[in-house]
C-alpha cells in the first residue's frame, strides 16, 4: 500500500486551519484534494471528519482517527473508527491522510512505518480569513519532517496562489501508478 499526505499550509506560519475552519476559499485547492482522493480511502482526525459538510464526502472511504472507542459515523457502511493509529501499520490499500494537524503530525513523526511514502505540500500565499476567530491549527513539526526526509520530484505548480510541490520519501520505492495519478490530478485542470 501506498500513504500519501495531502494538505494546503500557508506560505511562512504553516497554518492549516483557524478553529474548525480553512481560512482560505481557493475553488481549485478543493478541486484538486477532491481529484486527488476521489474514489480512495481517506485518514481523517475526528476534529476534521466534523468539519466536513454533513460529516461526509462523497465517494469516499473515511477512516475517522478518535481515542472515543463509542465515536458515531455518519455513514456506516463507508465511514470507519480507528482507534489506533498502528491499525495502518499493516494496512494493504492505499490511503490518503487528509489531517489535521494532529493527524499530520501522528504520521510524519511517528514509527518510520507510518511515514507517508508521497507528500502533496500545498502552500497558499494569500490573505488570511480575516472574519475567522479560534485557535490557529499549525502543522510546523509535519514540515520539519518533511524537510529533513523527503525531497521533490516534479517542478512547482503554481495555481491561484498556490504553490504545489510533490515530494517523495527519501530512499525509499514509491508505486509509480499512484505518482502518475497524483501528477496528474494536479496538472489536469
Ligand atoms: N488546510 C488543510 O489542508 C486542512 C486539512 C485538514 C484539516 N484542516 C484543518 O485542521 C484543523 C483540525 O486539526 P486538529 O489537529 O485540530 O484536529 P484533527 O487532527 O482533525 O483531529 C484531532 C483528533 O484526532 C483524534 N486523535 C488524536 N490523536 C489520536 C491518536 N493517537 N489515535 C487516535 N485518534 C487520535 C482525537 O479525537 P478525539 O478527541 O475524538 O479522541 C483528536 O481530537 C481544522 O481547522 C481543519 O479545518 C486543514
Amino acid at each position: 500500500m501506498t500513504k500519501v499526505a495531502v494538505w494546503c499550509r500557508h506560505e511562512g506560519d504553516n497554518i492549516i486551519g483557524i478553529g474548525s475552519n480553512i481560512p482560505w476559499h481557493v475553488k481549485s485547492d478543493f478541486q484538486r484534494f477532491r481529484r486527488i482522493t476521489e474514489g480512495k480511502n481517506i485518514v481523517a482526525g475526528q476534529a476534521t471528519y466534523e468539519s466536513f459538510p454533513n460529516r461526509t464526502l462523497p465517494n469516499r472511504n473515511i477512516y475517522v482517527l478518535t481515542l472515543d472507542t463509542n465515536y458515531e459515523v455518519s455513514d456506516k457502511e463507508h465511514h470507519f473508527v480507528v482507534n489506533d493509529v498502528s491499525f495502518f501499520k499493516d494496512f494493504e490499500e492505499d490511503i490518503y491522510i487528509s489531517g489535521g494537524a494532529t493527524i499530520y503530525k501522528l504520521f510524519m513523526t511517528g514509527s518510520a512505518k507510518l511515514m507517508p511514502d508521497i507528500v502533496v505540500d500545498c502552500v497558499y500565499k494569500g490573505e488570511l480569513n480575516p472574519e475567522l476567530n479560534g485557535q490557529k491549527v499549525d502543522i510546523t513539526p509535519s514540515i520539519e519532517s518533511l524537510n529533513k526526509n523527503y525531497r521533490q520530484i516534479m517542478p512547482d505548480f503554481e495555481l491561484d496562489n498556490i504553490t504545489t510541490r510533490v515530494l517523495i520519501r527519501k530512499g525509499e520505492f514509491v508505486e509509480q501508478s499512484v505518482l502518475k495519478h497524483i501528477i496528474l490530478s494536479i496538472t489536469n485542470i
